[in-house]
C-alpha cells in the first residue's frame, strides 16, 4: 500500500531516536474474560528509555528540535514525582545536553520514586516553594531568561511536554498501533488511556483524524474534563498542521470524568482494585496516578456495557511511582 504524503512529511520533522520501537501490542485474554470484552494492551511501559513510559515518544521530537536549534540545556518542570521531568532529564543526558527541572513545593526530607532517580541522574533541580503548578511555569520562564543572559541556549518545554510537536510522538504511535492491528487481524479497536497534560491523547486523536485509529477514549486523572477536551483538540489541530494531516474535530475527542478521586496523584480504591485485577490476570503493574485510574474507568465501562470492545489499553508507564507511598506524590 502506498504511504500517504504526510508520512513523508513527518519523516522530515527533526527526531532523535530514544525509544525502543515498536512497543508490543499484546492480547490480554484473562483480563478479557474477567471484563467480558476483548482487551489488548499496548506496552508503552516497555519503551526502553529509563524505566519506560509514554513520555519517551514526545521526547523524540522535542529533543530532535532542541538539537536542531543548537540548544545546550533543557528547562522544564512539574511535580516532584513526575515521570515527564525524569524522562526529560534522562533524554537530555542521552543527547549530551544539560537539564534544569523546576518543581512546585519544597524538597522533601526523603527522595523516593522519580525524585530519587533525579538524584542518580544528577539533574539540576529547583524548587518554587509554592504549592501551585503555575509557580512552575513562572520559574521555568525566569530560569530560561537568566540562562540566556549568561549566553546559554535553553530549550524550554512546558509541563508534561504537551505541545503539538511533542504530540507527534503519538501520531507515530497511532501509525504503529494501526500496523500492529492489521498484522493481528484486529478491527475497529478503541484505544483507552489515562490523560494528564493531554499531549498523548492529542497525538492519538490526530491519528484518528488521519484514519489510522477508529476511536480514542481518554480518562482525565488531573485536569477538569472540559479543560482536557479543549486542550486535546487544540494540541491535536496544531499537530496536524505540523504533520500535514487532516485536523481533528471536536466530535472525535472523548474524555471521561469521575476517576480523579482526591486529586492528581492521590490513589483511589477503584484504581487500586483495577490495578490488582490486571496484575492478577496479566502480570502487568499499573501505576496509581495514571494507568490504575484509567483502568478503573474501563472496568466500569465494561460492567455497564457502554463499551463493546475490542479495546487497546495504553499501559503508559509510571513504574517509578510504584515505589512512592500512598499520597506522597
Ligand atoms: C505514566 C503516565 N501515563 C499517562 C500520562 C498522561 O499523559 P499526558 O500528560 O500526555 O496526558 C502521564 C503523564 O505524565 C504519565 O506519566
Amino acid at each position: 500500500m502506498p504511504k500517504p504524503p504526510w508520512v513523508t512529511r513527518l519523516g522530515t520533522v527533526p527526531r532523535e531516536p530514544l525509544a525502543s520501537l515498536p512497543s508490543p501490542l499484546q492480547p490480554a485474554p484473562r483480563l478479557s474474560d474477567a471484563l467480558g470484552i476483548e482487551i489488548w494492551v499496548k506496552r508503552d511501559d516497555l519503551l526502553g528509555l529509563g524505566l519506560g513510559g509514554n513520555k519517551a515518544r514526545p521526547l523524540e521530537f522535542l529533543m530532535g528540535d532542541a538539537l536542531v536549534k543548537n540548544s545546550d540545556v533543557i528547562v522544564t518542570g512539574s511535580g516532584p514525582q513526575s515521570n515527564w521531568s525524569m524522562l526529560a532529564a534522562l533524554a537530555a543526558r542521552r543527547c549530551g545536553l544539560d537539564s534544569i527541572v523546576c518543581f512546585y513545593g519544597d524538597r522533601p526530607r526523603e527522595s523516593r520514586g522519580n525524585l530519587l532517580l533525579h538524584g542518580l541522574i544528577g539533574t539540576d533541580v529547583r524548587w518554587t516553594s509554592e504549592s501551585t503548578r503555575e509557580s512552575v511555569d513562572t520559574m521555568i520562564g525566569s530560569v530560561a531568561e537568566s540562562l540566556r543572559q549568561d549566553g546559554k541556549h535553553p530549550y524550554v518545554i512546558p509541563r508534561g511536554g504537551a505541545t503539538p510537536r511533542g504530540s507527534l510522538g503519538y501520531l507515530v504511535g497511532a501509525e504503529e498501533i494501526s500496523s500492529q492491528c492489521r498484522d493481528a487481524g484486529l478491527h475497529n479497536a478503541t484505544v483507552w488511556l489515562a490523560t494528564g497534560s493531554c499531549g498523548t491523547q492529542a497525538g492519538l486523536v490526530t491519528g484518528v483524524a488521519a484514519g489510522l485509529l477508529s476511536a480514542v477514549v481518554g480518562v482525565t486523572v488531573s485536569r477538569p474534563v472540559e479543560e482536557c477536551r479543549s486542550r486535546v483538540l487544540e494540541i491535536a489541530q496544531a499537530a496536524a498542521v505540523l504533520a500535514g494531516t487532516t485536523p481533528a474535530t471536536a466530535n472525535i475527542v472523548t474524555v471521561l470524568d469521575g476517576y480523579i478521586g482526591g486529586g492528581y496523584g492521590v490513589p483511589t480504591a477503584e484504581g487500586a482494585a483495577a490495578a490488582a485485577l490486571v496484575l492478577s490476570t496479566e502480570g502487568i503493574f499499573l501505576d496509581p496516578p495514571f494507568c490504575a485510574k484509567g483502568m478503573a474507568s474501563l472496568v466500569d465501562a465494561a460492567a455497564q456495557g457502554s463499551i463493546a470492545g475490542p479495546v487497546i489499553f495504553l499501559v503508559s508507564g509510571g513504574a517509578p511511582t510504584l515505589f512512592v507511598e500512598d499520597g506522597a506524590l
